[in-house]
């Protein structure tokens, strides 16, 4: 055997990550079920990648399996669907093949977008059959594969020591010092682990990496879509062009906002429509948000846990509201919105207060989304590192932002830290923007402009900061209907209290 690694599944994201193992000197061996694709893949490989030594073909899976050495480290980057733990899919499909060609030891790297409950279930089964099943994200989108991911890793603690060389080697490294990604788009000169620290780090057991990676997409989600509203008040509310909007997304990524996801937007404004440079790209593309479920995933993992992730599940609804299309064409015939327009004041204050009410959604955003980590260590019995999670998203992740170490900080400063909002300086940033923030929501209520994820992200920030909440007549309503029993303010927790309601006893209204 000759290869220190082999890939299944040579679609983009794939090829990508065996050509980013091969820059980093690893021998790769390569399979696809297509066997043309795997031909076509080496061929382009072998005229244009400097490291096209390094990687190797096979047509044969039992080739494939016996040309790794031991023991073998194979990555799957295969679609997966299964949902619940008990569906079976290409991952299971693939992986029964290679069952009976492995050795015990020998490990399995599903590095797609799986359910973290078909994790959990496949590390069992398979660890029963003496394969070790580890679950790893993979995010970056189809560069980061190539130039470094940030890489999620999941599944029993002994595998990851042997997998851990290459996933720290081909991983986006930060800065040591000041937790900037260190980016250069060189394959013969890739980022070295002596340059950086790298963007990868054992999450925890079985399905732990996968879980985290779905939260980073939950949060994918509520950031695309904060950065979309800001983009939707600058153009409804100011009649503001793409060009002009992207200058302003810029000045942003030159502050606290800088991330990746605003330096592409400051892009894609800029650009013409490919078949019509006197368009501007944006305004022809038709807006209705597709979507793959990772939110939805998220969003449902909140609820089962009964997390308050409000804005994420606010940022997969608005996708699902933009996909009615037709729907919403026909109604805005019909409904009418507020009869006159509410002047925002002057434009430049006005922008900086939406940049301001951006930024403090984005705290709210992502306080939700570790607090769903928090709890779901609780349920599946993982032993989360938020500080090292937040540190592993600072670069070659979608997510990637200065913001991030802010969080990293905010976790080494205090690991048990039970909400970001509660740490010094989120508190001050939002303290700080709240006067903005509170103007661009009821401006754009006012105006008629939907915010969903502006609006209910705020509606977090002060139902968590509202110490006494109406659920007090919610339980008092529940008691009268439903017998379901009430705590009391003046009794301790956890005793149970009924009104009998029968009808003569009810208080009488005196009006
Ligand atoms: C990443 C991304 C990636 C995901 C897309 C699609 O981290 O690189 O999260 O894994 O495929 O972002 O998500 P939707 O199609 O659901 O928008």
């Amino acid at each position: 055997p000759t290869s220190d690694i082999g890939l299944i599944g040579l679609a983009v994201m794939g090829q990508n990550l065996v050509l980013n193992m091969a820059d980093h000197g690893f021998d790769v061996a390569v399979y696809n079920r297509t066997t043309s694709v795997m031909e076509d893949f080496i061929k382009e490989v072998e005229a244009e990648q400097p490291s096209a030594s390094r990687v190797h073909g096979h047509a044969e899976l039992a080739d494939f399996v016996a040309s790794i050495k031991c023991p073998r480290k194979i990555v799957l980057m295969v679609q997966s669907t299964a949902v619940a733990s008990t569906d079976r899919d290409a991952v299971d499909k693939v992986t029964d093949q290679l069952e009976p060609l492995l050795q015990e030891g020998d490990l399995i790297i599903d590095g797609g977008n799986s359910n973290w409950n078909a994790t959990i279930r496949r590390e069992k089964e398979y660890a029963a059959k003496g394969i070790r099943f580890f679950g790893s994200g993979v995010s970056g989108g189809e560069l980061g594969a190539r130039f470094g991911p940030s890489l999620m890793p999941g599944g029993d603690p002994e595998a990851w020591e042997s997998l851990k060389p290459i996933w720290e080697a081909i991983a986006a490294k930060v800065d040591r010092e000041t937790g900037k990604p260190i980016e250069r788009f060189d394959p013969s000169n890739p980022v070295t682990l002596e340059e950086g620290e790298p963007c990868t780090g054992y999450i925890g057991a079985n399905g732990a990496g996968h879980y985290v990676k779905m939260v980073h997409n939950g949060i994918e989600y509520i950031d695309m879509q904060l950065i979309c509203e800001a983009y939707f008040l600058m153009k409804q509310l100011i009649g503001m062009q793409p060009d002009e909007m992207s200058q302003v997304f810029a000045r942003w990524n030159e502050g606290d906002l800088d991330s990746f996801l605003i330096e592409i937007t400051t892009d894609i404004l800029q650009q013409r429509d490919p078949t019509d440079p006197s368009r501007f790209f944006v305004d022809v593309v038709l807006d209705t948000a597709g979507q793959k479920g990772t939110g939805k995933w998220t969003s449902i993992s909140a609820l089962d846990m009964g997390i308050p992730a409000n804005a994420m599940a606010e940022a997969v609804f608005a996708r699902c509201l933009s996909a009615i299309k037709d729907e919403r064409v026909a109604a805005s015939e019909v409904l009418r919105g507020p009869a006159e327009a509410v002047d925002f004041g002057d434009q430049g204050e006005f922008i900086e207060n939406i940049r301001e009410a951006l930024y403090c959604s984005k705290i709210c955003a992502y306080a939700q989304g570790f607090q769903l980590m928090r709890e779901a260590q609780n349920e599946f019995d993982w032993d989360l590192d938020f500080g090292q999670i937040a540190a592993m998203f600072r670069g070659g992740c979608i997510i990637r932002a200065r913001f991030l170490q802010k969080i990293t900080d905010a976790y080494a400063e205090d690991p048990k830290l039970a909400n970001l909002l509660l740490n010094d300086y989120f508190n001050e940033a939002v303290n700080k923007g709240q006067a903005a923030w509170r103007k661009v929501v009821s401006l754009a209520v006012l105006n008629g402009v939907a915010v969903p994820a502006f609006a209910s992200a705020l509606a977090y920030f002060d139902s968590y900061r509202t110490a006494t909440l109406p659920q007090n007549l919610l339980q008092a309503q529940r008691d009268y209907f439903g017998a379901h029993t009430y705590e009391r303010v003046d009794r301790p927790r956890g005793e149970k209290f009924h009104v009998d309601w029968p009808e003569e006893n009810r208080p009488q209204l005196t009006l």
